[in-house]
């Protein structure tokens, strides 16, 4: 392969020969004559005339190319004490089979299939057999509360549902089966049936007519001798939904097409990721995330590696050299996690010295993402694995990388605290207010000219308007990623934080605003405001204050345990909100603006001065010394 600079320069000169070149690698029920329609949907479509099956790129072609015998899953679950592989020849069978169940349930091309599930095979196996038969599947992650799924199941308004009896965290068993009874009763969307994977660890009660027990449908599906075939769909069909957060409470339905995701995927397992088929790789991440979605399944699936399924944490099953032990065990050629689970192995083991009993000399790479990667924690993973660590940055709307470091092409030189340079397909420019460019060195809005490359996504769903307006409108001519930072005279990019009120926790993406939907929700509650603040270990924590009702004569420290434990019941433990302060008002501006991004200089303590716009000065000293309080 040629290097990265005459690659993207290739693509720039003519981006569709770039990606018919790059659809090659795909086979394709009929290939693709168009490479692009600017007419299409919000900002265009990719390979709107080719047909494809993506469980067909991912399973059976593997298969037919003599892959059978090779894993295609690694399942490692410390949590569990189990570990069980899966070979393409095996994958094959339960995607088949499964894929007949739900057939078998009344699932069909189109119709939505939410998979509420934990880090375990049997997830991949949901996900590959919708789209298998054309049905779009939403995974919801484990760490949200019933509420959270609901509204997703309003959104989606799924026919079915697969899930399992339970999760697994560290010292707790998670119970999903009552937390899915619950959203199912809140949501006005009811799905027609249920398949439930009961697991030894908890049994799950099933409800008669509407759940189903996933082995016995199985079992009896394969006694049957039934299995689904791939079903033709257009590359432009839906193959998920993803749900991110917005800046209010309700989720973005991030869809992800069939043909623009596959030809994106695989040309990026070698380009960015430089490997090669049959090679191990490892994303420990989780299924419920566009990471999981994009480099735990479809990615090293359509490349023909071997991806694993790991069940655990960094830290604490059992210890901070679980992730070398893995990786030994499982000779993985990369890890792609997020830096903070590095922050946290670092934070237990400073000297590395789990490290010291395992080799990982099979570790090529390291590569991070999902947050910003400060650069200590980068030193410190080159230090002690003695391999790259790649930064790379990407959203979920996006489902894979914007900027990187493609050591497939040849690795640029690493810059800390960058991550590096634009993919091909990506247009990244730092602009104003007034979308006008920004010269070197300056921060700005980082915006990606349109049209985005394959593998974006190309609307949220069921709500062109909403994309239009999230993303296209503000800066018209190219996609608003809100996040912001500055380029360097390299053509390095830096990406310094958010735009909105997006916080990111432990690499896992919340909305402020959805945060303060629930506060201002409890009854004694005025107003309130969210912000996140500096935290070592997960990058940044929520920090909300309240401003209670007059009159309200209840102990202060009592509403305070009551908000954290609302936040924690409607979005979720995964919010990681345990920071509630009660305040006698909140710095505003004249016209009537909270001043949060004051408050979070003052809470990170970092340099601030009073804005000229402040309405009363003394409540910054209040917010100050309510924090101090409070030990932040
Ligand atoms: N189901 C149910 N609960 C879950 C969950 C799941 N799938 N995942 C996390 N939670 C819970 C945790 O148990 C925790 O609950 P607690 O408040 O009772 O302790 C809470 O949600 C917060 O979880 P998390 O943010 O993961 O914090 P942690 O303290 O448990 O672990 C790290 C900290 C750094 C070890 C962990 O965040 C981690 O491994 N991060 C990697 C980041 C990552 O994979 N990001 C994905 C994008 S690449
Ligand atoms: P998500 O959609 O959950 O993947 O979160 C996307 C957001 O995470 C981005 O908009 C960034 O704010 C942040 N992010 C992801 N990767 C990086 C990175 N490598 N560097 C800095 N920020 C990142």
């Amino acid at each position: 392969m040629a290097g990265y600079r005459e690659i993207y320069a290739a693509w720039k000169k003519d981006p569709e020969a770039f990606w018919a070149e790059a659809a090659r690698e795909i086979d394709w029920i009929e290939a693709p004559r168009k490479i692009f329609d600017p007419s299409a949907g919000t900002y265009g479509h990719w390979f709107p005339d080719a047909v494809c099956n993506t469980c067909w790129n991912a399973v059976d072609r593997h298969v037919k190319g003599g892959r059978g015998e090779q894993n295609a899953i690694i399942y490692d679950s410390p949590v569990t004490q189990t570990k069980r592989t899966y070979t393409y020849d095996a994958l094959l069978d339960e995607v088949s089979t499964l894929a007949a169940v739900l057939q078998g349930l009344g699932v069909s091309k189109g119709d939505r299939v939410i998979v509420y599930m934990p880090m375990i095979p049997e997830a991949l196996f949901a996900m590959l057999a919708c789209a298998r038969i054309g049905a779009i599947h939403s995974v919801v992650f484990g760490g949200f509360a019933a509420k959270e799924l609901a509204t997703r199941i309003d959104d989606a308004t799924p026919k079915l549902i697969l899930t399992a009896s339970c999760g697994i965290e560290p010292g707790r068993i998670v119970p999903y089966k009552p937390l899915l009874d619950q959203a199912i009763e809140m949501a006005s969307s009811k799905p027609l049936s249920v398949v439930l994977l009961q697991r030894s660890q908890l049994a799950a009660s099933m409800m008669a007519g509407r759940d189903h027990d996933w082995a016995d449908v199985m079992a009896k599906t394969r006694s049957a001798g039934r299995k689904a075939e791939c079903v033709p769909l257009k590359a432009t069909d839906p193959l998920y939904i993803l749900y991110t957060s917005g800046t209010t409470g309700v989720p973005k339905g991030v869809v992800r097409d069939n043909g623009g995701y596959m030809v994106a995927l695989k040309w990026s397992m070698k380009a960015l990721y430089g490997i090669d088929p049959g090679e191990v790789f490892w994303s420990a991440s989780d299924v419920g995330w566009v990471v999981g979605h994009s480099y735990i399944v479809y990615g090293p699936l359509l490349h023909g590696a071997t991806t694993i399924v790991y069940e655990g944490k960094p830290v604490g099953t059992p210890d901070a050299g679980a992730f070398w032990r893995v990786i030994e065990e499982h000779q993985a050629r990369a890890l792609f996690t997020a830096p903070t689970a590095f922050r946290a192995i670092k934070k237990e083991d400073p000297n590395a010295e789990f490290l010291k009993k395992h080799s990982t000399s099979s570790l090529r790479t390291l590569f991070l993402a999902g947050e910003r990667a400060d650069p200590d924690t980068v030193q410190w993973a080159e230090q002690i694995l003695g391999v790259p660590v790649i930064d790379h940055w990407w959203q979920t709307e996006t489902g894979w990388c914007i900027v990187g470091n493609p050591v497939g092409l040849g690795q640029l030189p690493v810059k800390h605290g960058s991550p590096t340079v634009p993919m091909p397909g990506y247009d990244v420019q730092i602009v104003d207010e007034a979308a006008n460019p920004i010269p070197d060195g300056k921060m700005g809005s980082i915006v990606i000219k349109l049209p985005l490359p394959p593998g974006c996504l190309p609307t949220l769903w069921q709500n062109d308007g909403r994309m239009v307006e999230s993303y296209l409108s503000e800066f018209p001519g190219y996609y608003k990623t809100a996040d912001a930072g500055f380029k360097d005279e390299d053509g390095y990019l830096y990406i310094m934080g958010r735009t909105d009120d997006i916080i990111n926790v432990a690499g896992h993406r919340l909305s402020t605003g959805g945060m303060e939907e629930v506060l201002a929700s409890h009854k004694d509650v005025a107003e309130c405001a969210v912000i996140g603040i500096k935290d070592a270990l997960k990058g940044e924590q929520p920090c909300g204050f309240v401003v209670l009702k007059s009159g309200v004569t209840r102990s202060p420290l009592d509403i305070e345990k009551e908000l954290v434990g609302l936040v924690r019941d409607k979005i979720g433990p995964v919010a990681a909100f345990k920071i509630a302060i009660t305040v006698a008002r909140l710095p505003k501006t004249r016209s009537g603006k909270i001043l949060r991004g004051t408050m979070k200089k003052i809470a990170d303590h970092d340099e601030w001065s009073v804005p000229a716009t402040i309405d009363d000065p003394a409540i910054l000293d209040e917010i100050g010394d309510a924090l101090k309080a409070k030990g932040v």
